[in-house]
């Protein structure tokens, strides 16, 4: 047995019957006060996150029926600070509960301007939402004078750093006066700054090694209720932040991901090599996000059977109030070019815009990742609501992001000596069963030899051991499995 400070390799070797097995990693299971746990709590590698905006150039002409024109502005940058907060074990240290916080700091040299200032004209989320909501009302058409009345129409000018983290909408002060639990605020990040996501279980790998790190229950459910199938609903894999060791390519990588209220999955796409270390890619197929008719497993995720969407499109209504929101891949990737199509100024680029995981496949280890993922909002004509009267149905993007990480060097390091180490036991280990083989050969050959010499060796001896020396000394022969014929 060898010992690392993360691996234990417990090997059997069973030299002459041939058996070997090796229990690699081991010690990849979160146990309080070892490495792997204190790097889960606390990952060491920066996150950045990167926001990028689309801000429409001719809003007026739009709702008049022409096609939206649109140029990205960005990236605004931060570095994301994540830590897990009230880590207990529980079930006997078989599980792990946690809450992972998130904290956003802005990096000026980063990004192309400052979100204070800069102003990004886009469609007014909270009057969609509200129009949705209103749209099979009675009193609508007071809803939508009201809305006139309150300059909140389709579209909206707001700075960056409202959009992000949150501005008081007239709209929606008003509303929650009718509404209770209903927020004042809006902004695609608002209240996502040092707050976390809920709380998750974690199988921590004591028992299975292929299960260091899965999710057992979110917020305290092992299912999701948003979606309509059982297989939709399904919470399956990480959370993305940790995979199991000994990755195989044919491998289907599942992560929960509550920001898309659903679980996605990876498939193998090429092997790579980040800061020298051997890695697998792994990255969404389009069946991910695929249509119901492309793929019958996404059947739940449509889930009103009247508006359902194409190919590259997620509605996330179902967990965000029911509003019109729909998630993608930035600049539709993996969409129907009718999305492309329909807006100017979208180009989508698998290597700018496609998801990617690199792991190293013997450890585990999350070496380079970019999860990329754009936030849109489904427009179309609202009945009641004179604004929206020319309007096509149309998936409008907002803002995509970037989120990316990079191993650091000094964990990158660690990794090195561990693969090193790996490397060293899985040749010795060969080297055994070599050696094995060859003393068998050896064996056989000698057997061979002796059982042609029988008729002049001595009559009572039907099984020879290895070589001459063995008739001398009858002992021999035990250890290989081969006792002489001592009667008769
Ligand atoms: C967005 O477009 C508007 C005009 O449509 C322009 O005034 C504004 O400066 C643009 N915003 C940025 C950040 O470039
Ligand atoms: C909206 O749809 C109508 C009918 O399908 C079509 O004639 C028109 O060109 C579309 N408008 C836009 C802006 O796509
Ligand atoms: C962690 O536990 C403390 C004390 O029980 C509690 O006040 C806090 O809200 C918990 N944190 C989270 C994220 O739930
Ligand atoms: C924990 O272990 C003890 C003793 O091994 C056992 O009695 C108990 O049922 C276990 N609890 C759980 C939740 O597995
Ligand atoms: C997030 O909160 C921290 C303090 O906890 C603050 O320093 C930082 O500026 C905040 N970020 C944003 C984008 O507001
Ligand atoms: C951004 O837009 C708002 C509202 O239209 C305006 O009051 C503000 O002056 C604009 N800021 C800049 C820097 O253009
Ligand atoms: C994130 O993706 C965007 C869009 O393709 C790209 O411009 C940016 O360089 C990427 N950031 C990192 C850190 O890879």
């Amino acid at each position: 047995v060898i010992r690392t400070h993360c691996l234990v390799y417990s090997c059997t070797f069973v030299v002459f019957n041939l058996v070997l097995s090796c229990d690699h990693f081991c010690e990849i299971v979160l146990v309080e006060g070892s490495r792997v746990f204190e790097s889960w709590k606390n990952p060491p590698p920066p996150v950045f996150m990167e926001f990028f905006f689309f801000n429409i150039t001719n809003a007026e002409d739009c709702l008049n029926g022409a096609k939206p024109k649109v140029t990205q502005i960005g990236p605004y940058t931060y570095r994301e600070y994540r830590y897990k907060d009230n880590v207990t074990m529980v079930e006997n240290g078989t599980m792990v509960s946690a809450y992972t916080m998130k904290k956003f700091v802005f990096l000026r040299e980063k990004s192309v301007g400052d979100p204070a200032v800069d102003n990004i004209t886009t469609v007014n989320i909270p009057s969609w939402a509200v129009m949705e909501k209103m749209k099979d009302s009675w009193f609508r058409t007071m809803v939508s004078m009201f809305m006139k009345t309150l300059g909140s129409g389709p579209f909206t000018s707001r700075t960056v750093h409202e959009l992000l983290w949150g501005y008081e909408d007239p709209l929606l002060e008003k509303a929650a006066g009718y509404t209770p639990g209903l927020d004042k605020a809006f902004g695609l990040m608002y209240k996502k700054n040092g707050s976390d996501s809920g709380e998750f279980i974690y199988h921590t790998g004591e028992q299975n090694y292929l299960d260091y790190g899965r999710v057992k229950t979110w917020k305290g459910q092992s299912k999701l209720t948003f979606w309509t199938s059982e297989e939709s609903n399904r919470i399956q894999g990480s959370d993305g932040s940790s995979f199991h060791p000994l990755l195989k390519k044919d491998e289907r990588i599942y992560i929960f991901t509550p920001d898309l209220c659903r679980t996605i999955y990876m498939d193998f796409e090429k092997e790579v090599e980040v800061k020298g270390i051997p890695a697998y890619r792994f990255t969404p197929p389009r069946s991910v996000f695929a249509s119901k008719e492309e793929n019958s497993d996404n059947e739940g995720f449509c889930v009103s059977k009247k508006e359902c969407l194409g190919t590259g499109v997620l509605k996330v209504s179902p967990c965000r109030k029911g509003a019109p929101v729909v998630a993608s891949f930035p600049h539709f990737y993996l969409a129907e070019d009718k999305y492309v199509d329909a807006i100017e100024g979208m180009s989508p680029d698998r290597e700018h815009h496609q998801t990617y995981l690199d792991l190293n496949p013997t450890t585990g280890v999350i070496l380079r990742a970019s999860k990329r993922a754009q936030v849109n909002i489904l427009m179309n004509r609202v009945g009641g609501f004179p604004d929206t009267k020319n309007l096509n149905e149309t998936v409008f993007p907002v803002m995509f992001l970037n989120e990316s990480v990079v191993i650091d060097d000094e964990s990158a390091a660690k990794v090195k000596k561990l693969l090193l180490i790996s490397d060293l036991v899985s040749n010795f280990a060969l080297f055994i069963v070599g050696l094995g083989g060859i003393m068998l050969l050896i064996l056989v050959v000698l057997l061979f030899r002796a059982h042609q010499k029988k008729p002049s060796a001595q009559d009572d001896t039907s099984y020879c051991p290895v070589g001459d020396k063995g008739r001398e000394d009858p002992q021999n022969g035990t250890y290989i499995g081969l006792t002489e014929k001592v009667d008769a």
